[in-house]
């Protein structure tokens, strides 16, 4: 039978037996142990101390300080998750030139300053009519591409991309909808051009004609008909009307609305 060879080791070092106690070293001196006594006892005070900080790294805590630190954890997250965001609206029509300059120079650059502190919606404005359906200002290639833009915000809630895409379309608004301007905003902005096709032909038409309704009234119950209207809070922020700004207060540049979003965010609890 074969050992490990640090068993063998261990048993050779035994069968030495005196040998081993003789070389080993003479016991530390009475006043030495003391101070080793005490230099490990403050050591391992200090170290207790350290650890019922809940901020100092220690490899080690005991149980009572483990609870200090979990509450901690949890609590520190809860209070930015609970946040309300703060409402922020645009109402536009897509073949309309103030939408596109309000779209460029105050939302897209705002938002992207406090995207995550604002609750977006992108609505439109259009009239309904009697037969259930919408009449839009520029005509029925506007309403397909409101419906076209309202797709892309359900196949991509996120304002980052459909944001992106809208604006893309607004650039070339007079081409909308024109399937080589939608295909290259919807590669350029990583929407699946199929998919897109297929909301909006959804039904004969009928599904994509139901969000426009529901967008359209939307605007219609909060009043406002003018594109480009931003409103924030619910309230009237600004209007970009006849190539000017109008009902702007608080201002119209990017950096008025990223304060005014600031201010409203931190004052909610
Ligand atoms: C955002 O606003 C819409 C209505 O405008 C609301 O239905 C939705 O719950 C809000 N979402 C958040 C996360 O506040």
């Amino acid at each position: 039978m074969d050992f490990p060879a640090d068993i063998k080791d261990n048993i050779m070092d035994n069968e030495k037996g005196n040998q081993i106690c003789t070389d080993a070293p003479m016991p530390a001196p009475r006043d030495q142990r003391r101070t080793w006594t005490f230099g490990f006892l403050t050591v391992f005070a200090l170290y207790f101390l350290l650890s019922l900080h809940p901020k100092i790294p220690v490899p080690y805590r005991p149980c009572g300080s483990h609870g200090v630190r979990i509450e901690e954890g949890v609590q520190m997250p809860h209070v930015e998750v609970d946040k309300p965001l703060v409402p922020l609206e645009a109402h536009i029509m897509s073949k309309c030139p103030d939408a596109k300059y309000c779209l460029q120079k105050l939302i897209l650059p705002a938002m992207m300053k406090v995207v995550d502190k604002v609750n977006f919606t992108l609505s439109y404005i259009g009239t309904p009519t009697e037969n259930d359906g919408v009449d839009c200002k520029h005509g029925p290639s506007e309403c397909l591409g409101n419906i076209v833009e309202l797709c892309a915000i359900s196949l991509y809630p996120s304002p980052k991309t459909y944001l992106g895409f809208t604006m893309c379309l607004t650039r070339d608004y007079e081409d909308i909808p024109q399937k080589a301007l939608l295909e290259d905003c919807a590669l350029e902005h990583g929407i699946d051009f199929e998919r897109l096709n297929e909301c909006a032909t959804r039904d004969d038409g009928g599904f994509g004609m139901g969000m426009l309704r529901d967008s359209v009234r939307r605007s219609t119950d909060a009043g406002v008909t003018k594109s480009c209207t931003v409103r924030l809070d619910e309230e009237i922020y600004c209007v970009r009307d006849d190539g000017e700004w109008k009902e702007c207060p608080n201002g119209a540049g990017m950096n008025d609305l990223v304060i005014a979003v600031q201010k409203l965010y931190n004052s909610s609890s």
